[in-house]
C-alpha cells in the first residue's frame, strides 16, 4: 500500500512538472510559505538546521533551535510531520505536500553539493 501511493505520488509529481509552475517553484514556495510559518525559519534555507534563538532560563544559557532536516530518511520526515513536535507548528499537510518538501531539501542538497569547491 504504501509502495503504491509513493509510485502515486511520483507520477503526480512528475505531471507537476509540465504545468506553468516547475516543480521546484512550487516545492520552493510551499517550504517557505506554508500554513504561514516558513520550515526555513527555524531549519535553515535547505534544512540545514539554525538556532532560532539564544536566552536564559533560571539563570542558565538555553538555545531554541530547529534540527537539521535534509539528511533523515523519507519515513522519518513523513512520521514527523505527522505528529505533534515540541517546539514545531502542527501543520497538517497532505501526503502529497509533504512528499513535495522532501523532494525540494533533497533537491537543494544536490545543487549545494555539486557547487561546493572541490578541496585541494
Ligand atoms: C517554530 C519552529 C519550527 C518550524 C516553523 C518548523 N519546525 Fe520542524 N522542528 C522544530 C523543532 C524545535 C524540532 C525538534 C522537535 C523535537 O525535538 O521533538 C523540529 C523537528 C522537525 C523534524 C524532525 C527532525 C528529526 O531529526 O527528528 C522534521 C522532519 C521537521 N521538523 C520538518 C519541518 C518542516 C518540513 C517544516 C515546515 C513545514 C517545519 N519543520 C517547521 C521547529 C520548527
Amino acid at each position: 500500500m504504501r509502495f503504491l501511493l509513493f509510485c502515486l505520488l511520483n507520477a503526480t509529481l512528475l505531471c507537476a512538472k509540465s504545468t506553468f509552475i516547475t516543480q521546484m517553484e512550487y516545492a520552493s514556495s510551499l517550504y517557505k510559505n506554508p500554513r504561514g510559518i516558513g520550515c526555513q525559519k527555524c531549519h535553515g534555507e535547505v534544512g540545514e538546521g539554525r538556532v532560532v534563538a539564544r536566552y536564559v532560563h533560571k539563570k542558565e544559557q538555553k538555545v531554541f533551535e530547529g534540527p537539521k532536516i535534509n539528511e533523515i530518511g523519507y519515513e522519518k520526515f513523513y512520521a514527523t510531520l505527522n505528529k505533534r513536535n515540541k517546539g514545531m507548528p502542527r501543520y497538517y499537510l497532505t501526503d502529497r505536500e509533504i512528499k513535495a518538501l522532501y523532494f525540494y531539501l533533497q533537491e537543494k542538497k544536490i545543487e549545494e553539493n555539486s557547487h561546493a569547491k572541490p578541496k585541494s
